[in-house]
C-alpha cells in the first residue's frame, strides 16, 4: 500500500509527464492464443452505438441473454417470435463475431405450453418429445449458419445433498416438470439428439451451475458420462460460472475443470461473473443492497477470484475453447449493479479486476512453488511465518478462527494489491503470493474483515504512517548488511533535542557513532539521512540498516568513518496528489534541521563542523526534502544524495562551489534512466556527481539499503 503511496507521491512531483499505459489491449486480443472471450448481450448492448462498441471491441462471442430462450422465441404452440433473437443473430452474422445459442431446453424461460394438453394436464412423454424435437429442429435451422454451440439443456442437476427417488435410489435429477412427465433423464438424451439431427456441425452442450461444488459436479460427470456411452452426442460441458468474492477456491474450480475434461473435449465457461456477497450459483434469489458500498478488500477479493478462474481456465486451455461473461457491465448484470460482479463497471468503463484478467502472468499459470519456506528474518522469536522460500514467494499465515476473510497486503501479481488468505481446518488462514517478491525487504499489514491489523508473527516497522508489518525475502548481496561477530560495531542512539518550530516540543533523533567513537578523541563527518513519507526516525536504523551497513563498510575499509544522524521528518503536511511544496518544506523542515538538529550535534558529538564534511541524503520524500533543502540553504551541506526521490538539474544550483558530491539513484524498476540522465548532465555542467541503478527492486528499502552502501564509500572523500 505504502508502496502505491509513493509512487504516486513521487509520480506527482517528479516524474510528471510520464503517460499512463495505454489501455489499448483488448480481452479478446490478451486471450486469443488461449480461448474466446464471450459476452452475454441484451438489446440494448448491440443497438446502442458506444455499447456496441464495446462488445464488438472486447468480445469474440456472443450470447443472447435471453433473446433466444424456449418462452422468448416460441411463447405457443405455432406462435413464433424471432425479431429479437434475429437481432442477435443479424449483429453477429455483420460483426463476424460467433454465437452461442442459450439455450434450447431449461426449466425457466420454457414454453410451458408443451407440457400440457388443452385440459391443462400433463401431456405424455410422447407428445412432449415431439414438441420438443419441432421446436430444436426449428431454431437450431434457422440460425445454424452462425450458432456455432448449444446449450442444449440447461440445470438438470439437483443441488445439495442427495435425493432419494421413487424406487429408492439416489436421484440426482432436478424435480422438473419434464421429468415429472418422463421420470428419467430420457428427455435430455432426446434433446441432444434432435439437435445434432437439426445441426451436425454445432457443439453441443450440457450447461449448470455450481458446477465446482464436489457432489454437484459428480452428478454431471455421472449422468454425462453415461450419456456418452451410449452414444447421446453431447460434445462439452458448460460451467455457468456464477460464483462470488468468497469462492469457489481454485482448487475446486481446478478439480472440476479436470474431471469434465476427462469425459469431454470442450469445455466454455458459459456466464461468469463474479457477486460480492456470499450468494452463488443460478437460484435468482440474493441481496441486490449488501454492495452498495465496495470496499478495497471485496474489490481485491474479486480480483483474486477472476484471476483464478481465469489460470485454471488458461492451464486447461486446450479444453476450454471460451469464457463468457454474464452480461457486459454491471449496470447489465441480472445481479444489479451493487452485486458489482463484472469487468465493466455500470457506466462501462473498465475496473481493475479488467486489467487483471488482461494483463495476466502467463508463467505463473504453471509455475512450480518449491517446498523450501523458512520462517523470514523479521519474525519475531518462535514464530514460524510469514515465511520465505529460495524463489522469494512469501507464504502468511495467521489465527483467526472466526474470521470472514483474512487478505494479506503483499504479494500482488500483476495489478493485483495483496494475497487473499484461505482457511485451513485448524482455523488458520493461509496463503502465498502469486509471484515471487523482489528480494530485500517488504513492508505489509493484514486485514481481518476489514480491520488492519499487524501480523502477531512477525516484527513490526514504521512505514506508511503506522506500526506495519515486514517481512524480508533475502538479496543475493545481503551480506554488506548482515550480522557480523568477527567486526566491532558503531553504536546507535537516540537523543531528544528541543525544537521551537511548532511551539516547544522534543524532537527525537538516532545518531550512528562509529565503532571507537567513545574511546577516541577523534572528530568526525555527519550525514543527516532521512526517510520516505510515512516513515519515521527509526526506519533507517531498523529496516534500512543503517548502523550495520556503515559498520561493515568501515571494517573493510571501504568508507571512512562518520556520524548518521536520522530524525524525524514528516513535519511537512505533505498531501498525496497535490504537488510537493518544496518552499513550504525548507521554511518548515529545514528549520529544524538547520537551525535545531545541526547545532544540537555540532554542540553534543564530536564532528567537524563545516560543510566539507556534512551531508544531506533521503530516500524518497526524504530525497525530496533533500532537494528542497539544499537549494534553499546552500553552504550547510556539501554532499547531496537524493535516493529515489527525484534528481537536480545544473541549471537549479545556484553556487557550483558549494557543492562537493552529488549522489543520485533509484531502483531498476523506478526510473533509472532519467535518473542516471540526470546524473550525466551534472557531469556535463562540471559538477562531480554519481548515480546508482539497484538491480532488480523497485521503490522499497533494498534499493536504499543499497544506495547507502554505494554513496557512504564516497561521502567525505
Ligand atoms: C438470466 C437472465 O440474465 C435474466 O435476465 C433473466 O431474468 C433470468 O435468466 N442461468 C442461466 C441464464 O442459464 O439463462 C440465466 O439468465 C442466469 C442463470
Amino acid at each position: 500500500m505504502k508502496k502505491i503511496l509513493l509512487t504516486a507521491l513521487c509520480a506527482l512531483t517528479v516524474f510528471a509527464g510520464a503517460g499512463a499505459q495505454g489501455d489499448s489491449k483488448s480481452l479478446k486480443e490478451a486471450y486469443r492464443d488461449y480461448f474466446l472471450i464471450g459476452v452475454a448481450v441484451n438489446g440494448r448492448n448491440i443497438t446502442d452505438e458506444a455499447q456496441s462498441a464495446l462488445v464488438k471491441k472486447e468480445f469474440s462471442s456472443i450470447t443472447a441473454e435471453n433473446d433466444m430462450k424456449p418462452a422468448s422465441v416460441h411463447p405457443a404452440e405455432g406462435k413464433w417470435t424471432w425479431e429479437r433473437a434475429d437481432r442477435v443473430a443479424d449483429f453477429c452474422r455483420k460483426n463476424g463475431i460467433k454465437l452461442r445459442g442459450h439455450c434450447l431446453m431449461w426449466h425457466n424461460q420454457m414454453c410451458d405450453w408443451m407440457f400440457y394438453d388443452e385440459d391443462h394436464k400433463l401431456v405424455s412423454k410422447e407428445v412432449l418429445y415431439e414438441r420438443m424435437r419441432e421446436h430444436i429442429h426449428t431454431v437450431v435451422n434457422r440460425y445454424k449458419d452462425v450458432v456455432y454451440a448449444w446449450d442444449v439443456f440447461n440445470e438438470c442437476i439437483a443441488d445439495g445433498g442427495r435425493r432419494i427417488g421413487a424406487d429408492g435410489k439416489d436421484q440426482p435429477l432436478r424435480e422438473s416438470t419434464f421429468y415429472k412427465i418422463c421420470g428419467s433423464d430420457e428427455f435430455i438424451r432426446k434433446a441432444f439428439i434432435f439437435a445434432r439431427e437439426a445441426d451436425p456441425n454445432a457443439l453441443l452442450f450440457y450447461n449448470d451451475y455450481n458446477e465446482c461444488d464436489p457432489v454437484k459436479r459428480d452428478r454431471i460427470c455421472e449422468m454425462i458420462s453415461a450419456m456418452k456411452a451410449d452414444g447421446v452426442p453431447v460434445d462439452g460441458i458448460g460451467m455457468q460460472g456464477h460464483y462470488n468474492i468468497y469462492g469457489p477456491s481454485e482448487e475446486d474450480i481446478e478439480a472440476a475443470v479436470s474431471k469434465y475434461a476427462a469425459i469431454v473435449d470442450h469445455i466454455h465457461m458459459t456466464e461468469l461473473d463474479i457477486r460480492v456477497n456470499q450468494e452463488m450459483g443460478g437460484q435468482l434469489r440474493f441481496n441486490r443492497n449488501e454492495g452498495a458500498r465496495i470496499s478495497g478488500d471485496q474489490k481485491l477479493m474479486q480480483e483474486a477470484e477472476y484471476a483464478a478462474v481465469f489460470r485454471v481456465m488458461r492451464r486447461h486451455a486446450d479444453k476450454v475453447d471460451c469464457v463468457t461473461f454474464w452480461n457486459l457491465s454491471d449496470r447489465d448484470s441480472w445481479l444489479g449493479a451493487d452485486n458489482y460482479p463484472l469487468p465493466f463497471d455500470k457506466d462501462y468503463k473498465p475496473k481493475n479486476v479488467y486489467r487483471v484478467i488482461r494483463d495476466f502472468n502467463a508463467a505463473a499459470d504453471t509455475a512450480v512453488i518449491k517446498d523450501d519456506f523458512k520462517p523470514s528474518a523479521t519474525c519475531q522469536p518462535r514464530q514460524q511465518y510469514p515465511q520465505v522460500n529460495s524463489q522469494g514467494y512469501v507464504r502468511f499465515r495467521v489465527q483467526a478462527p472466526a474470521a470472514r476473510y483474512v487478505i494479506a497486503s503483499a504479494g500482488h501479481g500483476g495489478h493485483m494489491g495483496g494475497t487473499v488468505l484461505k482457511r485451513q481446518e485448524d482455523g488458520s488462514w493461509m496463503g502465498t503470493t502469486l509471484e515471487p517478491e523482489d528480494e530485500g525487504f517488504h513492508y505489509y499489514t493484514l486485514s481481518i474483515d476489514g480491520a488492519q491489523v499487524v501480523d502477531p508473527g512477525t516484527n513490526s516497522y514504521y512505514g506508511g504512517a503506522r506500526w506495519m508489518s515486514g517481512v524480508e525475502v533475502p538479496a543475493q548481496d545481503e551480506a554488506f548488511y548482515a550480522d557480523r561477530t568477527d567486526i566491532e560495531h558503531g553504536n546507535v542512539q537516540k537523543v531528544l533535542f528541543p525544537s521551537h518550530v511548532n511551539g516547544n516540543q522534543l524532537r527525537t533523533a538516532y545518531v550512528y557513532t562509529p565503532a571507537g567513537y567513545e574511546k577516541g578523541k577523534k572528530r568526525y563527518p555527519v550525514l543527516y539521512l532521512q526517510h520516505g513519507w510515512g516513515e519515521n526516525e527509526t526506519s533507517w536504523p531498523v529496516q534500512g540498516k543503517a548502523g550495520l551497513i556503515m559498520d561493515n563498510l568501515i571494517a573493510e575499509g571501504k568508507a571512512l568513518p562518520f556520524i548518521v544522524v536520522m530524525t524525524y521528518g514528516m513535519t511537512n503536511d505533505v498531501v498525496f496528489g497535490r504537488p510537493f511544496d518544496r518552499n513550504q518544506v525548507a521554511e518548515d523542515f529545514g528549520k529544524v534541521l538547520i537551525d535545531e538538529l545541526v547545532p544540537y550535534i555540532d554542540s553534543h558529538f564530536r564532528t567537524v563542523a563545516d560543510r566539507k564534511h556534512r551531508a544531506m541524503a533521503g530516500l524518497s520524500m526524504g530525497g525530496m526534502e533533500t532537494h528542497a533543502i539544499t537549494l534553499a540553504r546552500p553552504g550547510v551541506f556539501g554532499h547531496w544524495g537524493i535516493l529515489s526521490g527525484g534528481m537536480y538539474t545544473p541549471e537549479e544550483i545556484k553556487d557550483k562551489k558549494l557543492v562537493d558530491y552529488i549522489f543520485i539513484s533509484c531502483g531498476e524498476k523506478e526510473y533509472p534512466d532519467r535518473a542516471l540522465k540526470a546524473v550525466a548532465d551534472l557531469k556535463a555542467a562540471g559538477f562531480n556527481a554519481e548515480g546508482y541503478v539497484s538491480e532488480g527492486t523497485a521503490h522499497e528499502f533494498l534499493t536504499w539499503r543499497r544506495s547507502l552502501y554505494q554513496m557512504a564509500q564516497k561521502l567525505f572523500k
